[in-house]
């Protein structure tokens, strides 16, 4: 099944719900005194936003924004077209971003100038992943990271290969010949 494509196992089940644990903590911290609006980033982002919520003990609300990037598969372009916008007003509200991992930094670059643009009282990221060895947008650093990882495209736990595999409950690497595989 699922499991006889991936190669590695980057991260755990165990070692994601360790990184959730900490990260609710960090942001209970910061949003105890404020009501922060969560906007999780669609589809990647999804199982992550659910997971981090719930380790969130404060008042807050959520919503969801979907972006596509133009560019091939694995690289985004930083022209981001918005599929499906906020409904959240924005102006003078605190935000903060829920990503499935940055890696050039671009799409992120330009959500946070959006919210900014909005008159966003304040935006703050946090994403599951990161690859830093791979920005472009130097300036973007997340203000919230739960787990470092190598340049290595990864799937699961909400990230997918062809919109497959978002439901694998870890992070892994795709063994090589399923990339070779001919399109359907
Ligand atoms: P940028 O380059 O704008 O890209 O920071 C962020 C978006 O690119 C996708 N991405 C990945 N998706 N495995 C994936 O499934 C990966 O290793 C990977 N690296 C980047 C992802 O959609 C993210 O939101
Ligand atoms: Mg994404």
């Amino acid at each position: 099944m699922l499991e006889n494509d991936i190669k590695e196992v980057l991260v755990s089940e165990e070692e994601l719900k360790v990184a959730i644990k900490r990260l609710g903590q960090q942001l209970t911290e910061e949003y105890k005194d404020k009501e922060v609006v969560v906007v999780g980033i669609l589809r990647g982002a999804a199982l992550f936003m659910a997971d981090i919520i719930r380790e969130m003990d404060c008042y807050l609300e959520i919503d969801f924004m979907d972006v596509s990037s133009y560019g091939e598969d694995f690289v985004s372009s930083g022209e981001v077209k918005i599929v499906k916008d906020l409904d959240t007003r924005v102006e003078g509200r605190d935000f903060l971003i829920v990503e499935d991992i940055i890696d050039t930094g671009r799409t992120l670059n330009y959500l946070v100038e959006l919210l900014h643009y909005r008159k966003a009282k304040s935006v703050k990221v946090v994403t599951l992943l990161d690859k830093p060895e791979r920005r472009i947008i130097a300036d973007l650093v997340p203000d919230f990271v739960g787990i470092q990882v190598p340049n290595e495209f990864v799937v699961g736990y909400g990230l997918d290969y062809k919109q497959k595999y978002r439901n694998l409950p870890y992070i892994g690497v795709l063994k090589p010949e399923v990339y070779t595989e001919p399109e359907e």
